[in-house]
């Protein structure tokens, strides 16, 4: 498969696979998608591993189409709710010797002793940086001489029932699992910039039945979190307020676009059918953009009172990024997110990130690009991966080294 690198968002609509790479110029290449509706997930968590197999098999039999490409391997998204990433540190002496790749397999060894709950497995290790008798950011210490060398790095730890449902769910697609991303990471590599990840943003990801919510400040993830409410509540509210089936509350909701009524130009009358009375009657379009605003407007606050709970604050340099099928389709849910969070909004717009011309596809595109810059690129971590990938014989059994890691650290 060269440089290309296949990931999957398991969503609670939809699967999006996406095969692509990031070129020369740091630009993300596509070169095929595929998606697949997903009924496997309830609030976002797997409960159904056949079903949702059997979308990930379509997402991925669709990209490998479109790109006429096998596939063998994948990467895999897990969201908020369901992982913490914990930050920890390490050192070791080096006594003014150069540093070897061994060095770095028992620093980052040693990184990984960190305390968690019985019910919750590490992941994934993410060293930051490097630090030599003092000097910081160092991405690769291999050669470099020193008498101290420190490690920081994130750990991804998740929760044992959603991580190996995942895992399930993948040898039951029979797609190889390269690794699972933290939604988070995956999402922020394409919506945030340099700065804004410095200075402090807050990027909201509002899906079908999950928003996840996460802050980063000083270039690092300081929280993150997720609630079990998105657009499908919009969807299951107009359905409930306007006494129709949630099909057509669907269809509505896509026809309009819109979350704040002050935005209506023709607050026209739309035929729909009552459910209870079984018989059409018209409804004004105010009536249904009130329904969509009131449930935006509280997802926002739901937000807001998890970062004021856990005391984040945001600079007005820094600001919200919104993205997410969810939301970034309805007009108005900008103007909503700046009067709750009092902070500059921007929503992603899908179609100027090259190759990903939907919203649907912005967390795997993120994927792709958080695998090739952190995980292939700089990080240690894939430098642990490419060690046993030399001494093992096969792709398989590298395979089985992952699957063997993910399976067994809890
Ligand atoms: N044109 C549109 N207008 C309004 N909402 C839309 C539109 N298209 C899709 N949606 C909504 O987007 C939501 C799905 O978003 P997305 O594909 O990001 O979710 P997901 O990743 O599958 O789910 P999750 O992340 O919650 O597990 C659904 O609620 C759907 O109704
Ligand atoms: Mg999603």
């Amino acid at each position: 498969m060269g440089d290309w690198i296949i990931s999957i968002d398991i969503g609670t609509s939809n699967v999006c696979a996406l095969i692509g790479k990031v070129n020369k110029y740091s630009q993300i290449e596509i070169a095929g998608r595929g998606t697949a509706p997903c009924s496997g997930l309830k609030k976002g968590v797997i409960v159904d591993i056949d079903s949702t197999a059997a979308s990930i098999r379509k997402a991925v039999g669709e990209a490998e189409s479109d790109a006429n490409m096998r596939i063998d391997s994948a990467y895999v998204n897990i969201h908020g709710m369901h992982v913490n990433v914990v930050n920890n540190k390490s050192w070791m002496s080096i006594n003014g010797r150069e540093i070897t790749r061994d060095d770095l397999d028992d620093i980052l060894r040693d990184v990984r002793d960190i305390d968690k709950p019985e019910d919750r497995q590490l992941i994934d290790v993410i060293p930051r940086q490097f630090i030599i008798d003092g000097y910081d950011e160092i991405t690769d210490p291999v050669g470099m001489v020193g008498t101290r060398l420190e490690v920081d790095a994130d750990m991804l730890v998740g929760k044992i029932t959603s991580v190996q449902n995942i895992i399930k769910s993948m040898e039951r697609a029979e797609v190889k699992l390269d690794g699972i991303v933290a939604e988070a990471f995956a999402a922020a590599e394409i919506c945030l910039t340099p700065d804004e990840r410095d200075i402090g943003a807050v990027l909201l990801d509002v899906g079908g039945s999950i928003t996840d919510i996460s802050v980063f400040q000083g270039k690092r993830l300081v929280f993150y979190d997720s609630i079990p409410v998105g657009g499908d509540h919009i969807t299951n509210d107009i359905a409930i307020g306007l006494r129709i089936s949630g099909a057509e509350a669907e269809k509505i909701k896509r026809q309009f676009e819109l979350a704040l009524t002050s935005l209506i130009k023709n607050d026209q009358e739309i035929s729909v059918l009552d459910i209870n009375e079984n018989k059409k009657k018209n409804v004004k379009v105010s009536e249904v953009v009130e329904i969509i605003e009131a449930r935006v407007y509280e997802i926002f606050s739901l937000c807001k009172s998890l970062l004021d709970k856990a005391g984040i604050s945001i600079p007005q340099e820094g600001g919200v990024v919104m993205t997410g099928a969810g939301i970034s389709y309805v007009d108005g849910c900008k103007q909503l997110a700046q009067e709750v969070f009092e902070l500059p909004v921007r929503v992603i717009q899908a179609g100027q990130i090259p190759g990903v011309l939907k919203p649907e596809f912005v967390a795997s595109a993120g994927m792709i690009k958080y695998v090739a810059t952190v995980k292939k690129g700089g990080s240690r971590a894939s430098e642990i991966k490419l060690k046993k990938q030399e001494k093992a014989k096969s792709r398989g059994s590298l395979f089985g080294n992952i699957l063997n890691f993910l399976k067994k650290m809890f």
